[in-house]
């Protein structure tokens, strides 16, 4: 080595990433301001502040990293892993050991969302000690910051339990996907003057049992607008319409990454399945036609 000079660099065959693109910072409070994850108490604040926010879903740990930087404050590992990234036909076959793998992938790929995890099926529904259990699992083995669970009246005991525990609680109401059978589907919920009552008995309920937000899902707008005025907690709509405190979609149903129906609530942003495929057929013929490797992909 002379002067100092370092020796030449050995070849790597790591890359450095590509940065994402800069875009305009969300209008949110949240995007690209906090150095710091967001808490329960800055999603209080912002009802309070009449600010909405979005929410999506994410299941690994780069697409979170993205969801991140652009600035999404709250992110959901929601057992709609099982349909949008496991391949199964709905949320029930989910497995608490999935949702803890998944969710501490989410939570590594993250520095300022709060990360909320979902209970899966049969996972709280047994007992209060049961959904503490798991809730538990979730936060020391994953690290997330909170759980959602599904219903109202039906899973208060649960939810009051986790709460006194120290557990922030998110709670599900309206289309309950983890009950798609006892549904016969996925119809609106809420029709109808006993349906929105026993909904608003619900939310009430739930933030009464100590949850710090309510997804609302596939209910009339009107109805999902009198539950946002009717408690002092955020209310979360996913077909809900607009006057909602935030809005929540799953990830692959916004970037168009889904195969197959998107429900009518759903607005695509992208069509990543169209730009991922594009990619792969470029690469194969590539492949095929010799073209990749180039000089500049080789070591020598
Ligand atoms: O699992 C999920 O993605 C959800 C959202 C639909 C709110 O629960």
């Amino acid at each position: 080595m002379q002067n100092g000079s370092l020796p030449p660099a050995p070849e790597s065959a790591d890359r450095p990433t590509s940065p994402l693109p800069a875009g305009p910072a969300p209008k949110s409070l949240y995007g690209g301001v906090t150095s710091r994850r967001v808490t329960v108490r800055d999603l209080a604040a912002a009802k309070q502040r009449g600010e909405r926010w979005p929410m999506l879903t994410a299941y690994d740990a780069p697409t979170a990293s993205v969801f991140d930087d652009a600035g999404i404050p709250v992110l959901l590992v929601g057992d709609s892993a099982g349909n949008c990234h496991l391949g199964y036909e709905t949320t029930v076959p989910v497995t608490m050991d999935q949702m803890v793998m998944l969710s501490a992938a989410v939570v590594r790929g993250t520095k300022r969302a709060m990360i909320v995890a979902d209970l899966p099926f049969g996972s709280y529904q047994e007992s209060p000690a049961q959904a503490l259990h798991n809730a538990a699992r979730l936060m020391k083995e994953a690290g997330v910051g909170a759980v959602k669970l599904e219903g109202g009246e039906r899973s208060a005991p649960a939810t009051e339990l986790l709460v006194q525990a120290g557990v922030p609680v998110m709670a599900h109401l309206g289309l309950t996907p983890q009950s798609v059978h006892a549904f016969g589907g996925y119809p609106v919920q809420g029709r109808g003057d006993e349906a929105a009552h026993q909904l608003l008995r619900d939310a009430k309920t739930a933030q009464a049992a100590g949850a710090f937000a309510v997804v609302l899902e596939a209910v009339p707008a009107e109805l999902a607008q009198q539950v946002t005025a009717s408690v002092h907690i955020p209310t979360v709509g996913i077909g809900a319409g607009a006057g909602c405190d935030a809005q929540v979609l799953v990830w692959t149903d916004m970037a168009g990454m889904t195969d197959g129906h998107v429900p009518k609530f759903v607005k695509q942003y992208a069509d990543l399945r169209g730009v991922l495929g594009e990619a792969a057929r470029a690469f194969a013929s590539d492949v095929i036609g010799g073209s990749f490797p180039a000089e500049e992909h080789s070591f020598h």
